[in-house]
């Protein structure tokens, strides 16, 4: 038998781009490739790109040209763009760097091995199609032995809001929900595979209308699943945050105790220009209100700054919604404009200012983060052991909060959960001792 071709994954952005990877690393088993960690014996490279700011989108040109030289020595070697970047920029990329072979957008490639027929007869091959067909339906099912006991699952995707400066309405098109009764089974399948813990991904998550009772209904359904012992959502919009789904962080057992919950901004002209349609206030009140229903919920955001327009008293307003609010964990960015969306129409605020806002509110989220995890010392939390760790007898997993946690433990808790009393906190992970 001929050797398997190898296919190197180079994946960037969010994490549902981490779940399309691993679905097109199955979709291309089928043409005879294996996945390797080695990009110089790939036979073929496949960049899973991302087009939310623009250096996400500039970064895979810059890795386009550096990967010139191992085309030249292996001409043979096949080379696919596929995401965001691809969605937006389609024949663009073939332009700019003709050495690709294929351009493939998030909804489409499930048609990959079909594509490889073209780019195989030494072809080029793009499609950026929204197709009507669904591609779950088309691509193998998941039966790949079991990995990491945590694993990510696509509930839904796109998205409908139209904030003023985000390119996923574009890339990823309008928002769909898959049905409940495919996800079960996809879950199911993972379960058996050894999988524990799932995070349900979307765009806009909480918009999900694939169960009769919205993301509430499909997470408690996905709580009968017996060997399931931990259940995520990612990523929220507050005004989707239904009473269902509150009260769930409050009654459902299997549901963790995390949220990431984007709020972009603490000002209430900049939040309008953004077209968020809610207010700072708005958001205070439904944090109120989940943290009624479940008190120690780590928070997590994302935050924007410099939006166009953004005056110092615009900032001010989202440094003191981060202090009333304060969060365990977050992202924030300094704003990008994104062609095609109507914020880029606008001026921009002076890089120096915003490189200062973003510095300013960095250092009180970085606080707070560091605060909430040190507070974990003494506590005794659950942990879903995921690995070995790098020292001896000692494996690494996550609490409920999301924060990774060393222990020693003995290799056969890969893949269960353990009561573990926190210890110490070494910045960027606690370590704790089983609790007998
Ligand atoms: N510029 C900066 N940040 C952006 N995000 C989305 N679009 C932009 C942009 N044009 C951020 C938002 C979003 C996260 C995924 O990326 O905070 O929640
Ligand atoms: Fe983008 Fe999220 Fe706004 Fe949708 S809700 S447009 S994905 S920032």
């Amino acid at each position: 038998m001929a050797d398997a071709k190898k296919l190197y994954i180079k994946t960037y952005g969010c994490q549902m781009n981490v779940y399309d990877s691993e679905r097109m690393a199955e979709a291309l088993e089928g043409d005879g490739y294996e996945q390797t960690q080695d990009m110089a014996e790939a036979d073929m490279i496949l960049l899973n790109t991302c087009h939310i700011r623009e250096k996400a989108a500039e970064k895979v040109y810059s890795d386009l040209g550096r990967m010139k030289p191992l085309h030249d020595a292996k001409p043979d070697l096949k080379i696919g763009v596929a995401g965001c970047v691809a969605q937006a920029e389609g024949e663009e990329i073939m332009r700019r760097q003709p050495m690709v072979d294929l351009v493939v957008g998030p909804q489409t490639y499930h048609r990959l091995p079909e594509m490889m027929k073209a780019v195989n007869a030494g072809g080029q091959a793009l499609d950026t199609d929204f197709p009507p067909e669904d591609k779950f339906d088309h691509l193998p099912k998941r039966v790949l032995p079991a990995r990491n006991p945590s694993a990510f699952l696509t509930v839904q995707e796109g998205c409908d809001k139209f904030c003023a400066f985000c390119v996923v309405p574009y890339t990823r098109g309008a928002e769909v929900s898959r049905p409940a009764d495919r996800i079960l089974l996809e879950a199911e399948a993972l379960v058996e595979r050894g999988v524990r813990e799932i995070t349900l991904l979307g765009q806009n998550v909480n918009a999900y209308h694939g169960h009769k009772d919205g993301l509430a209904g499909l997470i408690w359904k996905l709580s009968e699943i017996n060997d399931l012992k931990r259940i995520r959502f990612t990523t929220s919009h507050p005004n989707d945050m239904d009473d269902a789904l509150i009260d769930a962080h409050g009654t459902c057992e299997k549901l963790m105790p995390y949220l990431h919950l984007p709020v972009q901004s603490g000002s209430d002209r900049i939040l309008r220009a953004m077209n968020r349609k809610h207010t700072a206030d708005d958001y205070r009140d439904l944090i109120g209100r989940i943290r009624d229903a479940r008190p120690d919920l780590l928070l997590s955001g994302d935050f924007i700054v410099g939006f166009p327009g953004e005056t110092d008293a615009d900032f001010e307003a989202t440094m003191q919604l981060v202090r009333d609010v304060h969060y365990g964990q977050a992202y924030s960015f300094k704003y990008s404009a994104r062609p095609g969306t109507p914020a880029a129409e606008k001026e921009d605020v002076p890089a120096d200012v915003a490189t200062a806002r973003l510095h300013e509110l960095q250092a009180l989220l970085s606080a707070q983060q560091y605060q909430t995890q040190a507070d974990m010392v003494g506590r005794k939390v659950e942990v879903l052991f995921e690995k070995k760790g790098r020292q001896r007898g000692q494996l690494i997993g996550k609490s409920g909060y999301l924060h990774a946690v060393h222990a020693e433990a003995p290799e056969a808790m890969i893949g269960t959960v353990q009561r573990v009393r926190i210890v110490n906190d070494l910045t960027n992970s606690l370590t704790g001792e089983l609790v007998a």
